[in-house]
């Protein structure tokens, strides 16, 4: 039996200096029956030289045609539909019958989908791992939201002119921040947490109430809107989106909570929409001067009508920044992480060094886009419309 080949071509989206493999995690996979191929230079941005690789026995590949062309495997950390504007040239290259993991943006880039389906590739989308107890360690937008609410508070706090815990001096005493979490998923949490270990005074608003024991069990206030909701929660722990009129009610009821914040990092998303729009300009000119607003939702329109994605803007004496890859930005963490979920996932695909997709499981049910010249997932189907989902 020949040996299944993993291959790691270097990221092409601008500033991407996460890379989908670490060297630690190579030896796991030979020992499952995977020799594994890194295009050099692939690890550089995220500090892991190609001596590394090597040291674990990878084979380093300077032509990344010859690379994606002769992998049984790809790992991305952004596949084609994560990055249209450089990765589609990748398309052609993967052979008929690979299996490509990474992040895909499978819902905004259903045409891409197809491509890679016209290509006779299985596409898995690591959006698409289902947020259950058995594909925790599979889950890598919660491992990359992590690490994006930690970085977000950080960016906050280095921009405010004000400190973040009380300081008693003799001069005198200084107040603490007042920080204000909206949406409190994976990043509003680990937002909650670090700005907490600062110092900061932190209320936090969500509108799925089960997250109000998460939000007081790490020290902040759970702000209550009398704000009909409904049943806010899908099955899979995720927010339904709201009315345009629910929306609408949010801001107003909101606008008090922001004006008092010194920070409000927003992270509010429904999966697959358009992000929230819950802080209005007129919300911001009532901040303090001095304020700061994060807006980690800036990669889908922002939370804040004033955001520009990777932009600064200053406006009332408040900024604003709406950073789209926080992840990449601590680079190591990001890829050790990636990397582990892109692992495990393997693994549990994997029996006896041979790749099974066992249709019946959810994981790989729900992961996987294409398959055998299909669009298989329902929800990329719906979004490419009738008759696309072939790939012709
Ligand atoms: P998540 O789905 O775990 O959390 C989002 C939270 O927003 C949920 O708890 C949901 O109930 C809440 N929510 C939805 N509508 C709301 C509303 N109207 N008001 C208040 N809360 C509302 O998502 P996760 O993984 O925490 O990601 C959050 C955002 O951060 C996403 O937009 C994601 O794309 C983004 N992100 C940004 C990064 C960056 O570098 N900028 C990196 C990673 C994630």
């Amino acid at each position: 039996m020949s040996v299944m080949i993993i291959a790691v071509p270097t990221e092409t989206f601008p500033g991407e200096r996460r890379v989908a493999l670490t060297p630690a995690r190579i030896a796991a996979l030979t020992k499952a029956g995977f020799a594994v191929q890194i295009q050099a230079g692939a690890g550089q941005a995220a500090g892991f030289t190609d001596e590394a690789y090597q040291e674990r026995q990878a084979t380093m590949v300077a032509d990344r045609q010859a690379l994606i062309t002769n992998a049984d495997v790809v790992f991305q950390v952004r596949t084609p539909g994560a990055n249209p504007q450089y990765g589609l040239a990748d398309i052609p290259l993967y052979k008929a019958g690979s299996l490509v993991v990474g992040f895909a943006d499978p819902l905004m880039q259903p045409t891409v989908m197809a491509a890679m389906a016209q290509q006779g590739v299985t596409l898995m989308a690591m959006e698409l791992i289902p947020r259950i107890s058995r594909a925790q360690s599979m889950d890598a937008l919660s491992s990359m939201a992590n690490l994006a609410g930690y970085k977000a508070v950080l960016l906050a706090a280095n921009e405010l002119s004000r400190i973040c815990p009380m300081m008693m001096t003799a001069a005198g005493t200084l107040t603490p921040a007042k920080v204000l979490v909206i949406g409190a998923g994976v990043a509003g949490l680990q937002a909650i947490a670090t700005a907490r270990r600062l110092g900061a005074v932190v209320s936090a608003y969500d509108v799925r109430p089960a997250v109000k024991e998460q939000i007081q069990s790490l020290g902040a206030k759970f702000i209550e809107l009398p704000l009909e909701t409904g049943d806010a929660q899908t099955a899979g722990g995720y927010a339904k989106e709201q009315s345009g009129d629910q929306q609408q009610r949010q801001r107003e009821l909101m606008t008090g909570a922001v004006r008092d914040a010194d920070v409000v990092i927003s992270t509010a998303a429904v999966p697959g929409k358009k992000a929230p729009v819950l802080i209005t300009a007129g919300m911001v000119h009532q901040m303090k001067a001095g304020s700061v607003i994060i807006d980690l939702a800036a990669a889908t329109g922002g939370n804040c009508e004033l955001t520009q994605a990777d932009q600064r803007v200053d406006t009332h004496g408040v900024c604003i920044w709406g950073p789209t890859n926080l992840p990449s930005t601590l680079a190591v963490h990001a890829s050790e992480l990636y990397s582990n979920n892109l692992c495990h996932l393997l693994m549990h695909l994997t029996k006896e060094s041979k790749i099974v997709l066992d249709e019946t499981d959810q994981i790989t049910r729900d992961t996987m886009v294409t398959r055998g010249g299909h669009v298989v997932n329902a929800m990329v189907q719906k979004a490419l419309g009738p008759g696309e989902a072939d790939g012709q």
